[in-house]
């Protein structure tokens, strides 16, 4: 593992940790029928059951159970050691079967003989690779021919700003980007937005900073046209799923986060490709 890799694995340890303890009883939510899944992915990942899924940077799986449950066999990849713990005990507990590996994703699936239907991630996850070239070149590997690629993320003009509102960061500067704060309590900040119903006990300080790197819409869609996927559609959004990315955000139905009160601006987008069929030679004459 990459000295990036080491920390950020530690800096989400311990954010985790947090972020779980203001979720309250997510066994009683799965069991309640509960999902955590938004519209954007569900209608662009279209019917999964009996799919093979692989859900890149799962986190604590929270998401793949929701598509374990509409029928997905789910794999879920995560470089945190607490992430994957609480993915594999929610999974026992809510008795919804799905597969958690821990690793460092790039590796995983430059290593692994599995293949899949369909290959998800979304939410906070790219900004998490040095090596985007390698990422995609991973998912493309995984896919079968004809498997479908599904990503939907905040945008990189969102992260260009601060929570005021400022522009702070190059767009176009690519990183590493060192956060000596690490990984922070967006969970609490975004309230219902992203599951929290318990307040936290005391503000959570990170001891383990962390390091990212930033990719503009560009390069996401070059990068993973050059590893060999089809792209199909791309939309942009002017509203964040879920997450007070900014101090202004003003929460509309949906769980939908909106910047008002000026020009909209793209905050989110959904992209979806696939991995060209393989096409047999025609029959000699
Ligand atoms: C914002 S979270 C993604 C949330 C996720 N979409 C979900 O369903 O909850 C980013 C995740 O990326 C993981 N991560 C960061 N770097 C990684 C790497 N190199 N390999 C695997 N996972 C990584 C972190 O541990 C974290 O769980």
């Amino acid at each position: 593992m990459t000295s990036h890799e080491e920390r950020n694995r530690l800096s989400w340890n311990a954010a985790t940790t947090a972020h779980n303890a203001q979720k309250g009883d997510q066994v009683a939510f799965f069991r309640g029928g509960g999902s955590t899944l938004f519209p954007e992915e569900v209608a662009l990942l279209g019917d999964v059951n009996g799919r093979s899924l692989l859900h890149l940077q799962c986190n604590s799986g929270q998401d793949s159970l929701s598509l374990a449950r509409l029928g997905a066999r789910v794999t879920g990849v995560d470089i945190s050691d607490e992430a994957i713990r609480f993915a594999t005990e929610l999974s026992r507990d809510t008795a919804i079967p799905a597969r958690f590996e821990r690793a460092e994703v790039v590796a995983w699936m430059e290593e692994t003989e599995d293949r899949f239907d369909i290959v998800f991630a979304s939410y906070g996850v790219l900004w998490w690779l040095p090596d985007l070239d390698a990422w995609a070149r991973g998912a493309a590997r995984v896919l079968r021919s004809g498997g479908r690629f599904v990503l939907v993320e905040f945008h990189p003009v969102a992260l260009a700003f601060d929570e005021a509102g400022r522009p702070v960061d190059d767009y176009f500067a690519t990183g590493p980007v060192e956060t000596p704060e690490g990984v922070g309590d967006y969970v609490g900040r975004s309230g219902e937005g992203l599951g929290a119903t318990v307040p936290a006990v005391q503000p959570f300080v990170n001891p383990n900073p962390s390091v990212g790197f930033q990719w503009g819409l560009g390069q996401v869609v070059t990068t993973l046209a050059r590893a060999g996927l089809t792209i199909d559609s791309l939309k942009e959004y002017p509203y964040l799923n879920g997450w007070r990315r900014f101090d202004q955000i003003e929460e509309r139905a949906g769980r939908r986060m909106h910047l008002p009160g000026q020009p909209a601006l793209p905050l989110m987008f959904a992209l979806a490709a696939t991995k060209p069929p393989l096409v047999s030679p025609s029959p000699k004459p």
